[in-house]
């Protein structure tokens, strides 16, 4: 399970060749928002995106076809590719998690003051998981908070319902000290998933969720400029596989 991070940051000759690889589709998306900085933001995730799945595919990044399930989520368009990925972002931070044969999701947040906190923990969180997060001591709170939040989104990302599922229907472990763990879930089945919480660097929470056996996760972060040039995945890998 490979997990990618960049910031969402660019110079700007990187960020044109981003913006080369997007589709026709993805500009127009891109040219939506109001806000420069988030069609920066978007070129560059989607940019990032493309560019590391090339890698894996060994295809032009401009030649990746996407399609779409009901909710939105994306997977590449042939059907025989078993390369299953996911997109996050938020803040200036972006996440791809790639891995081959399972279904997976990945969110990251920036911690942020939550001044309601606990409002959003009764409209989203299971019951028991709101009981948790009064239980946390003060000052673990947010990251307790935010342990939940990217844990749940992971999850429902991975299953790829979106908003069709509701949050509260499925319970996560948040308490600063237990490791990560779908703790419950409509199906019955929370063993039959994984999460991973992962360091995300200063100020992000992030998990990562997919089902079946359970996968070493590595973490590694590459600049957006120097996405846009000549490398391997193996290369950068190497270090954590020696
Ligand atoms: C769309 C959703 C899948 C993720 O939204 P998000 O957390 O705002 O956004 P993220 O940055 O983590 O993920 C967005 C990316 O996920 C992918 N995606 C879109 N729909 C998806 C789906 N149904 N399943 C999985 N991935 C999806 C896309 O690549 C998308 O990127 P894009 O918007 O740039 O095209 C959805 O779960 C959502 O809106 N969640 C917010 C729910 C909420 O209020 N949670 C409260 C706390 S628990």
């Amino acid at each position: 399970m490979h997990v990618w991070l960049f910031d969402l940051a660019a110079d700007a000759l990187s960020l044109d060749r981003l913006r080369g690889v997007l589709s026709a589709d993805e500009r127009a998306r891109a040219e939506r928002f109001v806000f420069p900085h988030l069609r920066v933001s978007f070129a560059i995730a989607h940019g990032v995106l493309r560019i590391l799945l090339s890698k894996y595919l060994e295809v032009a990044p401009e030649r990746i076809g996407f399609s779409f399930n009901a909710q939105g989520k994306p997977s590449i368009s042939n059907e025989d590719c078993r390369l299953r990925f996911n997109l996050s972002h938020s803040g200036s931070l972006g996440a791809c998690a790639m891995a081959l044969d399972c279904d997976l999701g990945v969110d990251v947040e920036q911690i942020r003051p939550m001044t309601d906190m606990f409002d959003i923990a009764r409209r989203f969180f299971s019951p028991a998981e709101g009981a948790d997060l009064e239980a946390v001591r003060l000052d673990q709170r947010e990251i307790a908070f935010f342990n939940c939040w990217t844990r749940k989104e992971a999850y429902i990302k991975a299953i790829g319902g979106g908003l069709s599922i509701p949050l509260d229907s499925f319970q996560v472990s948040l308490l600063p000290d237990e490791p990560a763990r779908l703790l419950s879930n409509r199906e019955g089945d929370p063993d039959s998933w994984n999460i991973h919480a992962f360091d995300a660097g200063a100020g992000y929470r992030g998990a990562v969720a997919y089902n079946g056996a359970r996968r070493e996760l590595i973490v590694r972060r590459i600049d957006a400029n120097e996405a846009t040039k000549n490398w391997e995945v193996s290369e950068k890998l190497r270090d954590v596989s020696r």
